[in-house]
């Protein structure tokens, strides 16, 4: 018989994307009757039913150049771009971060780009990267791509809050076993569930991560902050979250992971950066050395058009001010969405995973067939490890009692 065509490396490869598949069923069925409600699309929807976008963001967009908008972009961006999206993300704490730490902004194809060269390069084939064993899939593919593993820990104790016993304990064995620790955390706004971490979660989390480093293991942590901006709390306050870092060991090194899709709705332009921390110069120096090398290697730079928007936003007063505007609508639009959903889950007795923000809400259920009875009754939802995940982001709060009823029905 004939070798196979592919490589050994790729002969696993297979894409099972259930969450694209489930809403092509989900549109396709939607066109036959009315009542279908479809809660798959992690894209933020108006009431209407058509995508939020912002104004500012199609103004920078129609005023941009030719050159802005066709020439290839620099592998590094700009100056405005790496300043801006430091700046928009550590908000109140960016000046002191930047007098404490060495940084670096690599921009990439979205968040999905930034996990997926952090992965690559932070390390050695066959190693694991720690996460909790609740977390968005594609985060599998980023890890095979990559020649590395996932391992995980009990992302919940008992009354459903972050395990950071778990965590210790898995960490600790890792870091024991590789000598090297890469850890991943989705906060805020954990997609599934919508979990936020509090203060003293991350405390936690430092103090086991600086003491693992004091073993001589190199220790990454990624930061998946891509909804960030979506945390039922003003811009401000969730970047409290940050001045943890405060406390990290020299060596350490954070990549935190922006996504331009979920921040500016500019899902479809593949704009997203790797922020690197870290106390320590060589560490930084190595962070921006591999990850130009990467986006080269790997993707050969970022869209023109998308950097140059969120640059003209970040660059100009006016056109910030109306983009915190607009995302202060888009902030309640979820808020008024998460509110009806649980208060409707209470009237309805129906336990959901404690949500504190961002596109999803999930409800853990023990139905193994629980998909297909949904569907039976014209609801999509997905279904992921012992819950089902309801995008808030692209339902209406007509569809939510209708649809908190017959997910009761059926969990
Ligand atoms: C948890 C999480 N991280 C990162 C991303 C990255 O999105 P993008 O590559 O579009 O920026 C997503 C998108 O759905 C996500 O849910």
């Amino acid at each position: 018989m004939q070798k196979s065509i592919v490589g050994k490396h790729a002969q696993y490869k297979k894409l099972e994307s259930n969450i694209l598949q489930i809403s092509q069923e989900a549109k396709a069925l939607k066109k036959q009757y009315d009542d279908v409600i479809d809660a798959t699309v992690g894209m933020l929807h108006r009431e209407e039913g058509n995508v939020f976008k912002f104004q500012v963001v199609q103004d920078a967009l129609y005023h941009l150049n030719d050159s802005q908008t066709y020439h290839y972009a620099p592998v590094r961006g700009t100056k405005n771009f790496s300043e801006g999206v430091f700046n928009w993300v550590f908000g109140p704490y960016a000046e002191q971060l930047k007098q404490q730490f060495h940084y670096s902004v690599i921009p990439t194809t979205g968040g999905s780009g930034a996990v997926s060269n952090t992965f690559y390069n932070f390390n050695d084939f066959n190693q694991k990267v720690l996460l909790p064993n609740i977390y968005w899939s594609p985060y599998e593919n980023f890890a095979l791509e990559a020649n590395i593993q996932l391992h995980t820990f009990q992302m919940y104790d008992d009354l459903y809050r972050f395990n950071v016993e778990d965590f210790k304990k898995e960490a600790i064995q890792l870091a024991k076993e590789q000598g090297r620790l890469c850890v991943l955390l989705n906060d805020p706004c954990n997609n599934p569930t919508g979990l936020c971490m509090t203060m003293d979660d991350w405390k936690q989390v430092i103090s086991i991560l600086n003491e693992i480093s004091e073993t001589d293991v190199p220790v990454i942590l990624i930061q998946d902050i891509a909804y960030i901006d979506y945390q039922m709390k003003t811009t401000e306050l969730s970047r409290e979250v940050f001045t943890n870092y405060f406390d990290l060991n020299d060596d350490i090194l954070v990549v935190v992971v922006f996504s331009g899709s979920k921040t500016f709705s500019l899902y479809g332009f593949r704009v997203g950066a790797q922020i690197g921390l870290s106390k320590s110069s060589k560490v930084i120096e190595d962070f921006t050395r591999v990850g130009d090398y990467s986006v080269r290697g790997r993707f050969s730079s970022v869209s023109q058009p998308g950097m140059n928007i969120i640059e003209k936003i970040f660059t100009s007063e006016d056109m910030r001010d109306r983009f915190e505007t607009e995302l202060q609508i888009g902030r309640k639009l979820l808020k008024d969405r998460a509110e009806l959903f649980l208060s409707e889950a209470t009237k309805n007795d129906l336990e959901i995973y404690p949500y504190c923000g961002g596109f999803f809400i999930s409800v853990p259920t023990k139905n193994k067939n629980i998909f297909k009875d949904l569907v039976e009754d014209h609801v999509f939802v997905i279904p992921m490890q012992g819950l089902i995940r309801v995008a808030i982001s692209s339902l209406n709060l007509a569809d939510i009692p209708e649809l908190v009823r017959k997910i009761k029905k059926h969990i």
